[in-house]
């Protein structure tokens, strides 16, 4: 006890004692392992906890869409992509360095081979009504999102869930609206913006409105709502799998 109280005492008066190592580089050498940590409890939610993706797209990729270099990785993961990925403010730029120096690693793990054939995958979206509702390269209606790129932004569990049951992963700021005018025509849309004293929305023509809510009889939110039918029984799992090896395959337009 005296011993300890000594050693105490002799370390605070000399400041030789009290200093910690510091390796020359310590402020830009970083660790991927103190980054795994921190992926796996903010990043994993959406990412998946070895990085194969989900509501985020698969990050075992050598070269990312968005992060080409290592600077645009460290932007990317402080600034978020709103609305669907939010920011990192909140990190240090230690911790930035370190979760950049971890997802960089993720690029040498072989991304998932999927076992569908996107091939007859195309063929199949193309005959079933999909492009009634989403714009793919060019061609079809823009009432639900866009497909063109639709593979670099989420990963193939998540497609194939949206596939069996859209409801269960409505991308962040969807909202399904139904209003009744003045007049008593009714119209069911995809909000596009709300603020205040006005709303615009979508119909499933792609049509665009503007409403001030003043002038509206009624104005119904339908959370968790979405117009896109399940296709689990629709096709079978083999289709399913050939679809979404060509949504996973669809990483925008050259
Ligand atoms: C709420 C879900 C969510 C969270 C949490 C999240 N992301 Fe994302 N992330 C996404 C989505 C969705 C995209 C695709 C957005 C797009 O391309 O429009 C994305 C894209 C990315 C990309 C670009 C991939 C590419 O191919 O260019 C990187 C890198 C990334 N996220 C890293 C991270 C890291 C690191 C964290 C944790 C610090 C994180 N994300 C947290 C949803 C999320
Ligand atoms: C009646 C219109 C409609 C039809 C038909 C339809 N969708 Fe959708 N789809 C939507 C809407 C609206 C959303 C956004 C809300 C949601 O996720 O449910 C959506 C969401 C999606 C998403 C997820 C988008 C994201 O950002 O995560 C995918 C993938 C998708 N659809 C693919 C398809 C495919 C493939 C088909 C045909 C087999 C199809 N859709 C048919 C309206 C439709």
């Amino acid at each position: 006890m005296a011993k300890w109280t000594l050693l105490t005492a002799v370390a605070l008066l000399s400041p030789a004692i009290c200093q910690v190592p510091v390796q020359p580089n310590a402020a830009t050498a970083a660790d991927p392992a103190a980054g795994k940590t921190i992926f796996q409890s903010h990043c994993a939610l959406c990412h998946g906890l070895d990085g194969g993706g989900g509501r985020g797209p698969d990050l075992r990729r050598p070269k990312l869409d968005r992060a080409p270099d290592d600077e645009a990785l460290k932007s990317l993961i402080l600034n978020g992509i709103p609305p669907d990925m939010p920011d990192g403010g909140f990190y240090s730029p230690e911790d930035i360095a370190n979760i950049a120096a971890f997802v960089r690693s993720l690029g040498n793990i072989p991304p998932e081979k999927l076992p569908g054939n996107p091939a007859r995958g195309q063929a199949l979206l193309e005959r079933s009504g999909c492009l009634g509702c989403h714009i793919l390269a060019g061609q079809g209606v823009a009432f639900g999102p866009p497909l063109t790129d639709i593979g670099a932004k989420r990963g193939a569990a998540q497609l194939r869930e949206t596939l069996r049951n859209p409801a269960k992963t409505i991308p962040e700021g969807f909202l399904l609206v139904d209003v009744t005018t003045s007049s008593g025509q009714t119209l069911r849309g995809i909000r596009l913006n709300e603020d205040t004293f006005t709303i615009q929305l979508k119909d499933s023509h792609g049509r665009i409105y503007s409403f001030r809510k003043s002038t509206l009889r009624a104005l119904k939110k339908l959370r968790n709502q979405t117009p896109m039918p399940s296709y689990a029984s629709a096709f079978s799992p083999a289709q399913l799998e050939d679809l979404v090896a060509f949504l996973a395959s669809l990483r925008g337009l050259p």
